[in-house]
């Protein structure tokens, strides 16, 4: 199996509007403490999102470097095309990386224990040291941004899953979400804009999905047993009511996430309706960031 994907159409437009993605500063401050079970007093569903911040400072870091090293392979003109998306993208993305570190250093003073993050810098250094083409990465970008994307939409619509949550962290949760709606085509044009093809482009999805899912699950289980609640009932049946339950994440998430694999997939095909709605009801919680220059 060749380790580059098919060059194929560099000129490749777009059928979509690019997106002009905001960067914001969210008003909250993550420096001062919040309880352990900061989610409803619900152990397991503290837990869960605790193992997906814990995953984001090290991948966001990917996807802003995936993304710049995609976009700088690129022809000039393509190149100008994404210069302000790109911009866009490092910077929510950049956001979003340093409030989930504040928010990881809180769960790291309560005891809780990151064993994901050396595992992916690992699995990071060993993809590096395999010099492969840069659009595998952008490739990768691309399926776990269409995860994130398709969580996010689930976060928005279903408000069992912040049901009771500290205010800072709900906020923090459903900006996030909104901004990963807003740039969830980016990854996804640049690998097409590169000529990158399906056959890889599943290949990662496939990659991606199962070690989303293990590395999420493992650091779920020992945020639990962090949380000395790995043995209690009422855990495992909130697990059922998030995961398995009608509005759980399985249930609305598998259609989405089965979507990838059509030859006719786009990003934004996904409805954005409910990130507009957050950010436009909740301006006050954030400052819209000036643009420096490219
Ligand atoms: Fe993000
Ligand atoms: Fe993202």
């Amino acid at each position: 199996m060749k380790n580059t994907p098919k060059s194929g159409t560099l000129s490749y437009q777009s059928e979509y509007d690019m997106t002009h993605l905001t960067v914001r500063r969210l008003l909250i401050d993550l420096k001062q403490p919040f309880e352990r079970r900061w989610n409803g007093g619900d152990a397991f569903r503290s837990a869960f999102l605790n193992a997906m911040s814990m995953s984001f400072p090290v991948g966001e870091q990917f996807f802003m470097d995936s993304i710049r090293k995609g976009v700088s392979a690129l022809p000039l003109a393509e190149r100008e095309r994404f210069a302000e998306e790109l911009q866009g993208f490092v910077g929510q993305e950049a956001t979003h990386r340093h409030l989930h570190a504040l928010y990881n250093a809180q769960l790291a003073s309560q005891g809780f224990v990151n064993t994901q993050e050396k595992r992916s810098l690992k699995r990071l250094e060993r993809l590096e040291r395999m010099k492969l083409d840069p659009r595998h990465a952008v490739a990768i970008t691309a399926a776990t941004e269409h995860f994130t994307a398709i969580f996010a939409h689930w976060m928005l619509a279903q408000t069992f899953v912040l049901e009771g949550a500290e205010p800072r962290m709900k906020t923090l949760w459903l900006w996030h979400c909104a901004e990963e709606t807003e740039h969830r085509n980016t990854a996804f044009d640049v690998y097409k804009a590169m000529g990158g093809n399906e056959k890889w482009r599943l290949f990662w999805f496939r990659y991606v999905t199962g070690q989303f899912m293990l590395d999420i699950l493992r650091q779920t289980l020992r945020n639990l047993w962090d949380d000395k609640a790995l043995l209690q009932w009422r855990t495992w049946a909130s697990a059922i009511q998030l995961l398995l339950g009608r509005q759980g994440l399985v249930r609305r998430c598998f259609k989405p996430w089965r979507a990838y694999f059509s030859p006719a997939f786009h990003p934004s095909k996904q409805d954005a309706s409910l990130s507009l709605q957050w950010l436009q009801e909740n301006a006050a919680q954030f400052r819209v960031m000036e643009r420096s220059a490219a």
